[in-house]
């Protein structure tokens, strides 16, 4: 049999790379003769992905509660794949960072919108019995989450935000800053003033991770690499109205979505359900109180100070009539 050009082409080109790294070209097309074909459940790991569904109750609807978290995760993985990148390139331009910027918005703005999974797709009946079997784990202990945010700004950002001038104002380590992050309000009981202990597993198993990844992120956060671009180039491409809505998706959008989840499940009137995890989370989900903003000098001060209010308020409203 003989082979056309094409084919002796691509075998000049094989050979010429497998003798460059010491390897025999007829070995590796004895690999081919014998390589199985490539079939998708093996490539997707389909078997493997779809026996990670272990409910701890034999309730109906848990496995719902289940693979959402899970492709929320996916999702939080694929927003980290490009925030990765983000940090590891020195030279870029706006078109390239903008891209990636996009793509994240994309990914949140797919999660808010497919929140009605929770939202709407479970029974509520069922939802408040299988989650009696789950304290004191929460979303509050997805550590990709918490490491999305280290990526998009600087650390100070994240600082609760009573102390966040006050650090502002003075040299200030990555240690104390991150004693005083903002969602350490959410995981203390009132009472006591003790960490939840949903906060104190999550920093056992995370904190030393999160701390080197917080160091990494001190130079190569998306924030940093955004001011490597002048303004005009930030305004003509589009990266700036980008950053905005990242900073809305991540800070407003999605969690007022998962907010109004939270009341949609444990708002209760007149007694309101506790979460799993121990939390006032009716003081500290809503992104008004919370106001956690990544890129404040990109908002005017009348946004600063409308930041999540609307929506919450009007979600606020509709209890108030139950
Ligand atoms: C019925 C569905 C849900 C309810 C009722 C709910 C409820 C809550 C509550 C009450 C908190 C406050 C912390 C605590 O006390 O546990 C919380 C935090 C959190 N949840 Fe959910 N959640 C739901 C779904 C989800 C999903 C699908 C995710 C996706 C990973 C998620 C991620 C988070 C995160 C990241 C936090 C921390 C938020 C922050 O610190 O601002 N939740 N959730």
């Amino acid at each position: 049999m003989s082979f056309n050009q094409d084919v002796n082409d691509r075998l000049e080109k094989l050979a010429v790379k497998y003798k460059a790294s010491g390897q025999e070209l007829v070995d590796f097309l004895d690999g081919l003769l014998y390589a199985d074909y490539l079939t998708y459940w093996d490539y997707t790991h389909l078997d493997t992905l779809l026996s990670l569904q272990t409910p701890r109750t034999s309730i109906k609807d848990e496995p719902i509660f289940i693979m959402y978290h899970q492709i929320t995760e996916l999702y939080f993985k694929l927003s980290l794949h490009e925030l990765e990148q983000i940090a590891e390139e020195k030279e870029f331009t706006a078109q390239w960072l903008l891209n990636k910027v996009e793509r994240i918005n994309r990914y949140f703005d797919a999660l808010t919108h497919s929140f009605g999974v929770m939202e709407k797709g479970m029974d509520r009946e069922q939802f408040l019995k299988f989650r009696m079997a789950l304290i004191p784990a929460s979303g509050f202990q997805s550590a990709q989450y918490r490491r999305i945010e280290m990526a998009a700004t600087n650390f100070i950002e994240l600082v609760d935000k009573e102390y966040k001038e006050e650090f502002r104002s003075r040299e200030t380590s990555l240690e104390e800053m991150f004693d005083n992050i903002y969602w350490k309000n959410g995981a203390i009981v009132e009472k006591t003033q003790e960490k939840t202990l949903t906060l104190r597993q999550f920093e056992l198993k995370y904190k030393d991770e999160l701390m080197r990844w917080a160091k990494r992120m001190t130079e190569a956060n998306l924030w940093n690499k955004y001011l490597q671009i002048s303004e005009d180039e930030r305004i003509e491409s589009g990266l700036k109205n980008a950053m905005r809505n990242l900073d809305l998706n991540v800070n407003v959008n999605w969690p007022l979505q998962h907010y109004r989840t939270a009341v949609a499940y444990l708002a209760m009137r007149p007694s309101d359900k506790a979460a799993t995890g121990g939390t006032n989370w009716q003081k500290y989900l809503p992104p008004r109180f919370q106001k956690r903003i990544f890129y404040p000098s990109l908002w005017t001060d009348a946004e600063h100070e409308e930041w999540g209010k609307a929506w919450v308020e009007s979600v606020l409203n509709e209890l108030k009539k139950k």
